[in-house]
């Protein structure tokens, strides 16, 4: 066999993916032992029927042939409304383009701006798929730590001082896997390095409808920001439609129409009938949405509950997103070793924090996707386990 290209065998890095706890549960589960899952951030709950019948209209009404590529015009329209509400900033529809899912938008959002070999910025911890992606578009995936010691909020200081060289930054707030909700004094730090530095700024907006304190704050709506401002955002986890895979990229219109082509060239666009779904649920409004992230919001609490009796375990403030980060260094173990454990001796599965980046260590990410009882019984398990290696 010829060789494949080194884009594809450097992807991963090579090297440990982070994953291991998640497949060793999965081999459990496989061979009869119960495991309770905490790691993936997939919803408990399945998309709502209400869209799902409108997903079925659609498709029965003949829309399954070849949809407009950059996306139907009322669901870019819908986008664009949306964003114009939540930033203030005007927006139309050719500033909108629907991809299939938001992780294809970060890969066509990477691909738009990134030049062949200069230093694409992303914060640690991050999201698993983040150094692959800005590999793959040719990238030097570049970490700028955020620290625990600052609740995780990254520095403009730390970003400035990895700027030289770089075409682009990537953030994500609600963050997952921090759980944490980037303040405005964050935001604002970073938008003034993008101008300084000239520098590209993807926002990943992915968990925008996951907030239990404080309030989502795009960088788009910042002076100055939209025009060097792509915003990635996704059904997927506000409207439990993670399957569907339909997502958007905003931003100039220039760049919108190269990314047009790119979509042409490359996903072809995205199944009619799942972006009629799609428009269908973001016309249900904002009590849908709140439905879909109540659960989270009540799993937090449980959260804080659980922990408040014992000193173990320290929580790091979620305040949006559908995970916890949990600080277990007094437990002496890395979050790798505490997983493992966690896994073998109390079936319990959980991702330790360094299969996000080397800010996260000694800590481990808690999605908190299954149901409310069992959940907080897993979380009192959790902490007895944590305890008991201090004993
Ligand atoms: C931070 C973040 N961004 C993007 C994605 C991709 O989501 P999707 O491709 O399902 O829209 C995820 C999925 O977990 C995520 O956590």
């Amino acid at each position: 066999m010829p060789e494949i290209s080194s884009t594809l065998r450097n992807l991963t890095g090579g090297g440990s993916d982070g994953w291991e706890v998640f497949a060793r549960a999965r081999q459990m589960i496989a061979s009869g032992t119960p495991v309770t899952e905490l790691t993936i951030g997939e919803h408990d709950i399945r998309t709502d029927p209400s869209i799902l019948a409108a997903m079925d209209a659609s498709a029965r009404g003949g829309h399954t042939g070849y949809a407009m590529v950059p996306g139907i015009e009322a669901l870019r329209r819908k986008v664009a409304e949306r964003i114009e509400a939540a930033t203030g900033v005007p927006t139309q529809f050719d500033n909108v383009l629907i991809t299939p899912g938001g992780q294809a938008a970060l890969f066509a959002a990477h691909l738009a701006v990134c030049r062949q070999g200069s230093k694409a910025l992303f914060i640690d911890p991050y999201y698993a798929t983040y150094p692959g992606t800005l590999r793959g578009v040719g990238g030097v995936a570049t970490p700028v730590q955020a620290h625990p010691e600052h609740g995780f909020q990254p520095r403009a200081a730390d970003i400035d001082a990895q700027a030289d060289g770089a075409a682009s930054l990537l953030i994500n707030s609600p963050n997952n896997p921090t759980g944490v909700v980037y303040t405005r004094k964050t935001l604002e730090g970073i938008a003034d390095v993008c101008k300084k530095r000239d520098l590209w700024l993807i926002s990943d907006e992915v968990y925008e409808t996951q907030i239990w304190e404080g309030e989502h704050i795009s960088p788009r709506a910042l002076e100055g920001m939209d025009e060097r401002t792509l915003v990635v955002g996704s059904m997927s986890k506000s409207h439990a439609m993670t399957g569907s895979r339909c997502g958007w990229i905003v931003g100039p219109k220039d760049v919108i129409a190269h990314l047009t082509n790119l979509a042409t060239h490359t996903t072809y666009g995205v199944a009619g009938f799942v972006q009629d779904a799609a428009l269908f649920a973001l016309n249900e409004g904002a009590e849908l949405e709140a439905r879909i992230a109540a659960p989270f919001e009540r799993r937090r609490a449980i959260t804080l509950e659980k922990l408040k009796a014992q000193n173990t375990v320290r929580m790091i403030p979620a305040d949006g997103a559908m995970y916890v980060m949990l600080d277990i260094r007094a437990t002496g173990l890395s979050g790798e070793e505490f997983a493992n454990r966690l896994l073998d001796e109390r079936h319990i599965a959980v991702m330790p924090g360094e299969s996000f980046g080397r800010a996260a260590a000694g800590h481990i990410r808690v999605a908190m996707t299954i149901e409310d009882t069992a959940y907080g019984a897993a979380l009192e398990t959790l902490c007895g386990f944590a305890a008991s290696l201090c004993d």
